[in-house]
């Protein structure tokens, strides 16, 4: 397939105007959003929707999020708002987080696996809201990454995983936040966060006024309650070690793993914060500082997809303490690693 590449930066209205032309003929198309870029279809059109999981690869029981461009066209995507659920979407909403509800059976039902349930999620960025806007219909869309892989944050990595897979690739703005919506379910009885995110589970029990469950914090016992987290999640083809202490503690270990170990020092990786001390890691990735989690959370995805770009075998990944954002950064980082070590 020939995929169009359109640059934000360089032709604004047009690239827009021809994505979406593509979307409304039944095409896919990778646009930008604060979180991670999307690749998106007609949420209506069953064959359009089709072409996302083959593109990625992706299992057809992992539904997928449905995306508005205003909060009016709520409708548009579910067929019921509960009380508390306008609570999030007025706290939240245009912003990184998708809510679970009763879904409009408009929708195609390979959108949602086949649930009564969907997430609808309004981005914050400019640049997503005019796409889907100019789609003139709601858009299903997942990561744009081929399944398995981390999800792209940056242009260079939509088009290394979509280009001849997607109709369209819409270059924009780096993601700010880097990490994929947080996903809280407002469907049933009690609120529930299925995935952690920037939008964090102080900030939701702040406005709902009440303790809400953590879902995700289960996904390592054998129920996961969103169908996406049962599968492997944003591995490079390094094996990724990550280590949770005091950041001093943690350079230490690290560079007596390094000196230890049979793999060739140039093969080797450290993804850390700008504070870390490792005198023999050849390769640095950088988190930014320890005191900005959003920084490390932005830049997380872009550091494991360069250890693929360099050929790095063994990598080293730094956590954070958690709470507030680092909860999210610090789920994908486990996800992404073979070994979790505690110091
Ligand atoms: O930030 C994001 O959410 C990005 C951008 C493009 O908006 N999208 C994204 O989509 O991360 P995806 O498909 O990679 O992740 C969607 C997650 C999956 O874990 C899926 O299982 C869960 O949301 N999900 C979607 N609909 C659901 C539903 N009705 N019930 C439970 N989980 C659902
Ligand atoms: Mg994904």
């Amino acid at each position: 397939m020939e995929t169009q590449i359109f640059d934000l930066a360089e032709e604004y209205d047009q690239s827009i105007k021809k994505a979406a032309s593509l979307v409304k003929q039944g095409g896919i198309v990778v646009f930008p959003t604060e979180t991670v870029y999307g690749l998106g279809a007609n949420a209506y059109d069953k064959d359009s929707v089709a072409k996302i999981f083959e593109a990625k690869g992706r299992p057809s029981d992992n539904p997928l999020i449905v995306h508005i461009a205003d909060l009016e066209d709520i409708f548009l995507a579910a067929r019921e708002v509960s009380e508390s659920a306008k609570l999030l979407i007025k706290a939240f909403m245009p912003g990184p987080i998708s809510i679970i509800l009763k879904k409009n059976y408009r929708l195609a039902d390979n959108v949602t696996a086949g649930l009564d349930t969907v997430a609808v999620r309004c981005p914050s960025s400019a640049q997503a809201r005019d796409f889907i806007k100019e789609c003139a219909c709601p858009i299903a869309a997942p990561s744009a990454n081929i399944s398995g892989k981390p999800s792209p944050t940056r242009g260079e990595h939509v088009v290394f995983d979509m280009n001849g897979r997607a109709d369209a690739i819409l270059i924009g703005d780096d993601c700010l936040v880097g990490l994929e919506s947080t996903v809280v379910d407002m469907s049933g009885e009690a609120p529930a966060i299925l995935r952690p995110g920037a939008v964090t589970k102080e900030m939701i029990e702040d406005v709902l006024g009440m303790k809400v469950t953590s879902a995700y914090k289960e996904e390592l016992k054998d129920a996961p309650k969103a169908p996406g987290m049962k599968y492997t999640h944003y591995k490079p083809k390094a094996s990724v070690v990550c280590v949770y202490g005091e950041l001093d503690k943690v350079c230490e270990y690290i560079t007596k793993r390094i000196d230890a170990s049979d793999t060739d020092k140039d093969k080797i990786a450290c993804i850390a914060f700008d504070e870390a001390e490792i005198p023999n890691a050849e390769h640095i990735f950088s988190l930014g500082s320890i005191s900005t989690p959003e920084c490390a959370a932005a830049n997380l995805f872009a550091s494991l997809r360069s250890c693929d770009t360099y050929g790095i075998e063994l990598a080293f990944a730094m956590g954070l303490e958690y709470g507030g954002i680092a909860d999210a950064y610090n789920n994908r980082l486990n996800k992404a690693s073979d070994e979790v070590i505690y110091i």
